[in-house]
């Protein structure tokens, strides 16, 4: 584990993500006292100290209040800014006059990725690599060739414990749980394999459309915005193996062995679509042929998984905002009861719902009263959370800063979940049309049905 961070450099302090995520994250931080080092910001335009801080202000305000004026005024004590282009040496090195005395920086970049090289060489040419660390967004790459690029540019700067690679949906509650949830119980472990799971599905659903950004999502599409990376890192601690000792190194690497032993898609294991209306977003093309749904099959090809199918599927646009997991059972070996609704209906499951609240239930079926053997599929919930304040990303700067890596991703299973997708980046079938509001298109539905059908996941009160 590194030594803590003594300070925090923002490359892109004007950009949209700062705005959205990283100011009031860092406002989180201050309200909880652990933010306590210089805040430099960096971005090409000139700004003053005031107009920066006006930024910040408007930033907390959009995203909640500012109900805790001294942390407000704490963090704004610890900002200072240095404007130029990344281009420019001279921007370096007034970023080292800007850092004082400070000599473990954590360098965040809040960047379009076409910048990540020269930020990381600038870095590097002005000597403010040697004891920092840098914290990075996906995209990481757009194909395994552009992922191996980038990693070779920060591996040649950073070392690998010092490269931060941020996927937010690590930092999610009803992520961690799944983690702790397999592997802090003994009773999963007998069933947890292709001798008992028949399919396993993941749907991260929205209701919205792409919103103001056409211009980003033209050049990456639902594939790769959301499955390579948040859906399969959830497929991860699904299918991981038990680390073999305490610590997240052990974790990074049986999480890392899942995405090597998946069998690259096939262009036949994923379905393309696109929300009718889509091309008359701002920012994309009235041809365009982007995905925003889309639905895949996956095998993992181990010991635990063989032959068991993974259904994942994502959209914009369509019926609910949610994400759940269902891992569904196979159904008892014989049927001894005369119950229908036990013949067609689901077999027994597991349900992780991950947001927006996070919850796990346990499905089996239990006998309806009366002389009759007959019953119902029931729910027991085994977890039921309306998810609290701390954002993910909260959690994440503050264990980047803090040198803690457990939660990130590293660069061997970043390339080895790129090498699933990468043949069916280009390879694939048009976008089927899907009307808004809808669930997708229904060739999704074929993709499923020789094992499932999808299970939509419903809005969720509370059971408490
Ligand atoms: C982001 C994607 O990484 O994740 C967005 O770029 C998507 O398109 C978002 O909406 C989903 O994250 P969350 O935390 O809102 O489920």
């Amino acid at each position: 584990r590194m030594a803590p961070a003594d300070a925090l450099v923002i490359f892109g302090v004007t950009g949209d993500l700062a705005h959205k995520m990283i100011f009031p994250a860092l406002y989180a931080m201050a309200k909880r006292g652990v933010l306590n080092v210089p805040v430099v910001g960096v971005a090409g335009s000139q700004l003053s100290l005031a107009q920066l801080r006006q930024r910040v202000e408007d930033s907390v305000a959009e995203a909640g209040k500012i109900d805790d004026r001294a942390a407000f005024d704490h963090l704004l004590s610890l900002l200072c800014y240095v404007g130029g282009d990344y281009n420019d040496p001279d921007t370096f090195i007034a970023l080292k006059q800007a850092l004082g005395a400070a000599r473990r920086p954590a360098h965040y970049l809040a960047i379009p990725p076409a910048l990540f090289a020269i930020v990381i060489r600038g870095l590097g040419a002005a000597g403010l690599a040697d004891q920092a660390r840098v914290i990075v967004e996906k995209p990481f790459g757009r194909d395994l060739a552009s992922a191996q690029a980038l990693n070779r540019i920060a591996l040649s700067v950073f070392a690998e414990d010092a490269i931060f690679r941020i996927d937010h949906y690590l930092g999610k509650e009803a992520i961690m749980n799944i983690l702790y949830f397999r592997f802090a119980n003994s009773f999963l472990e007998p069933i947890w394999n292709r001798n008992y799971v028949s399919s396993v599905q993941i749907t991260l659903s929205e209701n919205f459309g792409i919103k103001e950004r056409g211009a980003f999502y033209e050049s990456a599409g639902c594939l790769r915005d959301v499955i390579q990376n948040h859906l399969f890192q959830i497929v991860a601690l699904l299918a991981m193996e038990p680390p073999a000792y305490q610590g997240f190194g052990a974790v990074h690497s049986e999480k890392a062995k899942v995405f090597q032993a998946m069998r690259p898609l096939q262009p036949d294991d994923v379905v393309r679509g696109q929300y009718s209306g889509y091309r008359q977003e701002a920012g994309v093309a009235p041809d365009s042929d982007v995905e925003t749904y889309c639905a895949l099959r996956l095998f993992i090809d181990s010991w635990r998984w063989q032959g068991v199918p993974w259904y994942l599927r994502s959209g914009k646009c369509l019926a609910e905002t949610a994400a759940e997991v269902l891992v569904e059972l196979k159904p008892p070996p014989q049927k001894l009861f005369d119950d229908a609704a036990a013949v067609t209906g689901r077999a027994n499951y597991f349900r992780f719902r991950i947001s927006p609240n996070s919850a796990v239930a346990l499905a089996a079926r239990v006998k309806r009263a009366g002389k009759e053997f007959t019953g119902d599929q029931r729910e027991l919930y085994l977890l039921d959370e309306q998810l609290g304040e701390e954002t993910p990303y909260e959690r994440l700067l503050e264990d980047a800063m803090a040198g803690d890596g457990a939660l990130f991703t590293r660069e061997d299973a970043v390339e080895a979940a790129w090498a699933v997708v990468d043949l069916v980046l280009d390879a694939h079938q048009p976008a089927y049309p899907y009307q808004p509001g809808s669930w997708g298109p229904q060739q999704a539905d074929t993709l499923i049905a020789a094992d499932s059908i999808w299970h939509n996941p419903m809005p969720e009160k509370g059971r408490k």
